[in-house]
């Protein structure tokens, strides 16, 4: 087992090395400037939720898709539920702005709200100050997020609309207790975007002294809760855009290996886990997206071929059947 994973880790890096030579020989031809509306990334606030017990899976974000500049995470809000036991400073100095929410760690339902809460409060705060944003979107931190297909999507919709956009989690739609009305949830793990509008609506039921006591009492997790004040209370409908997010839900060992190039180069997010594709493919994944980004095409479709084939050839070196990057509750370091 443990040589197999050696043998894995050692032919990660040789294909890292093998994307990273492409794209050092390839001479950037016309480096394509696709237009988003200005300031969208001004106007965008990103949340990250993280949990002190998964402080592993903050490098393979910031090898990949989170800019470990801090001048360019403007924007960029992680958020944890402690940060006295994280033991790798180092990490943490590399974000720019850090919440700690105290929340409990567990993934119970109350602790999932409470950090729900925490971040439209969050938002709340912010804006405040800064009466300017128009979007808040949230991922967690087992994702690959395509910021700039993100920047390009949200211009083309309204902010003064109330919208909800995201994937809907499950087929069949939900019902709870006194409501007639049915309602379907954007999943949290593939990542939701509020524009304004919505948010000011949703804010008189996501403080932290009500959410996490209602999403309780309905029995609801905490983005199906988040859905049926959308849909419910608030009659505001979904957005969902299955083929742009994606979550680790869907069993990528399925999903991905049905992608096409021109699926992967538009999806916004795309959900890791322990299944199949773990973490430690974030950084290879933003190397394809960087190639097709740059205008690299041939090098870009070589390089996912070559995904592929890896997968198919050596089918049993990419299931995993536990998450490596979290630490089990009881074995936390403090
Ligand atoms: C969480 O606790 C820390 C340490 O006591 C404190 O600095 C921080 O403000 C708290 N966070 C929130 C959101 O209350
Ligand atoms: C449903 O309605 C009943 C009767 O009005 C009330 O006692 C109960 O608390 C309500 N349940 C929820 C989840 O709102
Ligand atoms: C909910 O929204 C729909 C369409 O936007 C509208 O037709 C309907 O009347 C609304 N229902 C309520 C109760 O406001
Ligand atoms: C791969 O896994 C399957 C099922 O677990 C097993 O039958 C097969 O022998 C394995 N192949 C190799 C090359 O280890």
């Amino acid at each position: 087992m443990l040589r197999q994973r050696n043998r894995r880790n050692r032919l990660l890096v040789l294909i890292f090395l093998l994307v990273n030579t492409i794209l050092m020989l390839t001479i950037v031809v016309s480096r394509k400037e696709r237009s988003s509306a200005p300031n969208i990334i001004s106007k965008t606030i990103i949340l990250i939720r993280t949990s002190n017990r998964c402080q592993a899976r903050l490098t393979y974000l910031l090898q990949s898709w989170l800019s470990s500049s801090l001048a360019q995470q403007s924007k960029i809000y992680l958020f944890t539920d402690r940060i006295k036991k994280y033991t790798d400073k180092r990490v943490l100095k590399s974000f720019k702005t850090i919440i700690e929410t105290n929340c409990s760690e567990t993934h119970g339902r109350f602790d999932l709200c409470c950090k729900t809460a925490h971040e439209f409060d969050f938002y709340y705060h912010i804006s405040r100050a800064n009466p300017d944003i128009e979007w808040m979107c949230r991922f967690d931190d087992d994702q690959y997020v395509n910021l700039e297909n993100l920047y390009q999507l949200l211009p083309q919709f309204d902010s003064f609309s109330p919208y909800y956009i995201g994937r809907t989690s499950l087929k069949h739609r939900l019902k709870v207790r006194n409501h007639s009305h049915t309602f379907s949830f954007a999943t949290y793990g593939a990542g939701v975007c509020f524009s304004r509008q919505l948010l000011a609506r949703l804010r008189p039921y996501v403080s932290k002294t009500i959410l996490p006591y209602n999403c309780i009492e309905q029995r609801l997790s905490d983005d199906a809760y988040v859905g049926f004040l959308t849909e419910v209370i608030l009659n505001v409908t979904l957005t969902p855009l299955q083929e742009l997010f994606h979550s680790h839900l869907e069993k990528l060992d399925m999903s991905f290996r049905q992608f096409s190039f021109a699926y992967l180069r538009q999806a916004i997010t795309f959900g890791f886990a322990w299944d199949r594709y773990d973490l430690s493919w974030l950084p290879i994944i933003h190397q394809l997206v960087e190639l097709v980004r740059k205008g690299e095409e041939q090098a870009a479709e070589r390089l996912w071929l070559f995904l592929r084939n890896y997968e198919k050839e050596h089918p049993n070196q990419s299931v995993y059947k536990h998450d490596q990057t979290c630490l089990p509750p009881q074995t936390e370091r403090h």
